[in-house]
């Protein structure tokens, strides 16, 4: 069986995609106090779904984690028990989160841990619907072939987007150094839209490369990724959500919590975070604490 770790809008999404391909396939989804019933409207090609899962009970042998960086400690604490022996854990939340896994992975040295992502934008609209972006990815993989059960989950999202890769590690890291450079500017001039970060902040968005790139080299000194090819993505990735207010930007302007800890937080790993002096003065910009 399969459980979803957290019924937000990734998770609905999947949860959707799963139903809609009709896959043989057991899945629950795991909310704060467990297994959960989901009813919800989806908005998807310009159509309206109404999706309901039922709340199954049993253990897993797959979980795919879909919280904020900033639940992963509660959520692996509260969850783990219900993985049976030699599961596995498909991570696909943003960030770097090794540092956060890393006492799981000594305490469960049976579980086969997975890291991935996912290029949908998914969002919950004025109307209460889960609204789906027209196209995107859902990738995981590492070395070795997916377990069986990973392999009926990609095979349900095939139609999707879902694929197997055996980079995941490496796509993961070129997108931690494109959300740590656009969603820090953004969030920390509070921009109204992705493009203005390339339109008003060029010189900013030059130098935060710089520094967020010479950062993922001093946590990762194996990555061999260049970085004309990551500014080429990151370019990219601003043409293509140019008209988007960044999830960062956002975050700070409704004064909830941000997943800064675990993008320009980074910078808590290097041996000498003072030289990063810009991303470091950006990091205080968007580290507040949520208003209530
Ligand atoms: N949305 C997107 O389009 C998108 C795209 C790419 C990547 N991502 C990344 O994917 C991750 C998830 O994003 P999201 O937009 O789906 O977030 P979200 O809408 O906030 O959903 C997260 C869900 O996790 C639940 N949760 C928190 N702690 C939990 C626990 N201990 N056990 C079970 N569930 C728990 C939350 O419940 P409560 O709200 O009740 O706490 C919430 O329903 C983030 O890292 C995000 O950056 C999102």
């Amino acid at each position: 069986m399969l459980g979803i770790i957290g019924p937000g809008a990734l998770g609905h999404m999947l949860g959707f995609f799963l139903k809609k391909s009709q896959a043989e396939l057991a899945f629950q989804m795991l909310a704060h106090e467990g297994p959960r019933v989901i009813t919800a409207k989806i908005l998807w090609q310009g159509q309206e779904f109404d999706l309901k899962i039922d709340q199954t009970q049993g253990l897993c042998d797959t979980f795919i984690v879909l919280v904020k960086s900033y639940h992963l400690t509660e959520a692996m604490q509260q969850h783990l028990p219900r993985l049976h022996l030699g599961g596995t854990v498909i991570l696909l939340g943003n960030g770097y989160l090794e540092p956060l896994l890393a006492p799981y992975r000594s305490a469960r040295p049976d579980i086969t841990w997975r890291k991935g992502l996912v290029t949908w934008g998914v969002k919950r609209d004025e109307n209460d619907r889960y609204s789906l972006s027209p196209s995107g990815t859902i990738v995981w993989g590492g070395p070795g072939a997916p377990s069986s059960t990973e392999g009926l989950v990609l095979a349900a999202l095939r139609d999707y987007g879902g694929q197997w890769a055996v980079d995941a590690c490496d796509r993961r890291k070129a997108k931690w150094f494109c959300n740590t450079v656009l969603n820090t500017l953004c969030g920390a001039y509070r921009l109204p839209s992705n493009g203005a970060a390339w339109q008003l902040f060029r010189q900013d968005l030059e130098a935060l490369s710089t520094e967020v790139y010479r950062l993922g080299r001093e946590i990762w000194p194996e990555w061999t990724a260049s970085k004309e090819n990551l500014g080429e993505t990151l370019r990219r990735l601003i043409e293509m959500t140019a008209d988007n207010e960044n999830s960062m930007a956002r975050d700070l302007r409704l004064g909830r919590q941000t997943e800064a800890d675990v993008l320009s937080g980074c910078l808590s790993l290097s041996a000498v975070p003072s030289r990063y002096s810009l991303l470091s003065s950006f990091h205080e910009r968007v580290s507040q604490t949520p208003t209530l």
